[in-house]
């Protein structure tokens, strides 16, 4: 009988892009191991580089629409290279969610710039408003997250970013194959970047690719990520006009991008499957009194695998994910996204050099801007939300179920 709970089901299996793992992702991989190719640059047959971050690359530009693509360790990397790229250094802000992961802060930080914290709303992306609040003469760019798989409202902020004179540096790294009004996210900013570490929606165990349609930009990142260099096979795709500087090193091997290049095709299988899953849950608990869902701006480009119940009451969240627990759903903020003022590399203001902290201009510390107390709404509203995932080892029952669930754990706390 629907919405009546007769057994306890197995607690399923989170996860997305590892959990697809197959013949695919075998074939190439053992493809690079017997060519015995793993540099992308060269191999042993001078006539024919070694393929597949270049394919991977390819692939990249081409599903997101952007003209270049460039493949990198991680999307850590991809965010310095990126800062790097548009020319970001001391004295210069960026405005970044206050609810983020470690490197959205940490990245801006290593480039000598100072990240600026905001406010999030109910798509738990960037609050637009805060761009009128924050910006000031130093401010160059805006870093949208689009969180877990949902866009942010990206016509309005590229607009309003864009009117001050700002960059928009897209950070996708929870959300490959998620659209907004029928895009890629990843097309819409300046230059974007993606993770493909193993929580991700497509994931080789670590790697992330910046994409952009600026090739003063590209080639920029072409060095910063090679040691400075612009090697033939870059200047090929457009030709060098930039001098010469010092650049890291956070080349993708071919390993890893022959592992992101067979996942990469199946982007839009995991998705479909995780929409189909997330309709179900939510053709059962959407209206439910006092439970409100994230506002999703655009719900046709979802990738589907979270779904973030608001609670009003922020007393009730604690039984209401235990309850859930109870039942073997699992729950909670699993993401690793945190509050960034009550991370301790905030709270120190520190870079690895005193006089590379971009704080150090601060008389107090933590300044305000960087404290809990200056983020009310964020604060309350990550104090009222569950998440559910979903993922590729879920089935049509693990959907149904999970949302009888909440049912009955919704009557049981707020009925
Ligand atoms: C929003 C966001 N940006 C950047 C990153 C960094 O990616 P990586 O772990 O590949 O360095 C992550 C990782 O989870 C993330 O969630």
């Amino acid at each position: 009988m629907p919405g009546v709970i007769t057994m306890i089901r197995p607690r399923p299996v989170p996860g997305l892009g590892c959990n697809a793992y197959g013949q695919e992702e075998e074939t190439l991989v053992l493809d690079v191991l017997r060519r015995k190719e793993p540099f992308r640059y060269y191999g042993l047959n001078p006539q024919s580089p070694p393929p597949m971050v270049a394919q991977l690359e390819n692939e990249m530009r081409d599903s997101i629409g952007t003209g270049y693509a460039l493949a990198v360790t991680s999307g850590s990397a991809a965010l310095e290279v990126a800062y790097a790229a548009i020319g970001l250094g001391p004295g210069d802000e960026v405005i970044v969610p206050a609810w983020s992961w470690v490197s959205c802060f940490t990245a801006i930080v290593r480039v000598g710039a100072r990240p600026v914290l905001c406010e999030i709303d109910d798509t738990l992306n960037l609050d637009l408003a805060e761009l009128d609040r924050l910006v000031t003469p130093r401010t160059k760019a805006v870093s949208v997250i689009h969180y877990q798989g949902v866009a942010a409202e990206m016509d309005k902020l590229v607009l309003a970013a864009h009117r001050k004179g700002l960059f928009v540096v897209e950070d996708c790294a929870q959300s490959l194959g998620t659209t907004y009004q029928g895009r890629q996210v990843g097309s819409w900013g300046d230059v974007a970047i993606f993770s493909f570490q193993y929580n991700k929606t497509a994931t080789c165990g670590e790697g992330g690719m910046l994409v952009t349609r600026d090739q003063r930009i590209y080639e920029r990142a072409v060095r910063l990520h090679d040691l400075g260099n612009y090697r033939p096979y870059h200047a090929a795709i457009a030709a060098p006009r930039e001098p010469a500087f010092s650049g890291g090193q956070f080349r993708m091997s071919e390993i890893s991008a022959a592992v992101m290049l067979a996942q990469l095709r199946k982007v839009p299988t995991i998705k479909a499957h995780c929409r189909a899953l997330q309709s179900r849950v939510l053709a059962k608990i959407s209206g439910l009194p006092g439970l409100s869902l994230r506002r999703v701006p655009d719900a046709d480009g979802d990738f589907g695998f979270e779904i973030y119940l608001l609670l009003d009451d922020a007393d009730k969240v604690a039984a209401f994910h235990a309850k859930l627990n109870a039942l073997n759903v699992n729950c909670g903020a699993r993401t690793g996204t945190y509050g960034q003022y009550n991370r301790e590399y905030v709270k120190t203001g520190l870079a690895h050099h005193p006089a590379l902290s971009p704080f150090r201009e601060f008389k107090e510390w933590p300044a305000p801007g960087y404290r809990a107390e200056d983020f009310p709404r964020t604060e309350a509203l990550t104090k009222r939300w569950i998440a559910l995932p979903l993922g590729w080892l879920y089935t049509t029952e693990d959907a149904d179920y999970i949302g009888d669930c909440v049912v009955k754990v919704h009557a049981e706390v707020l009925g």
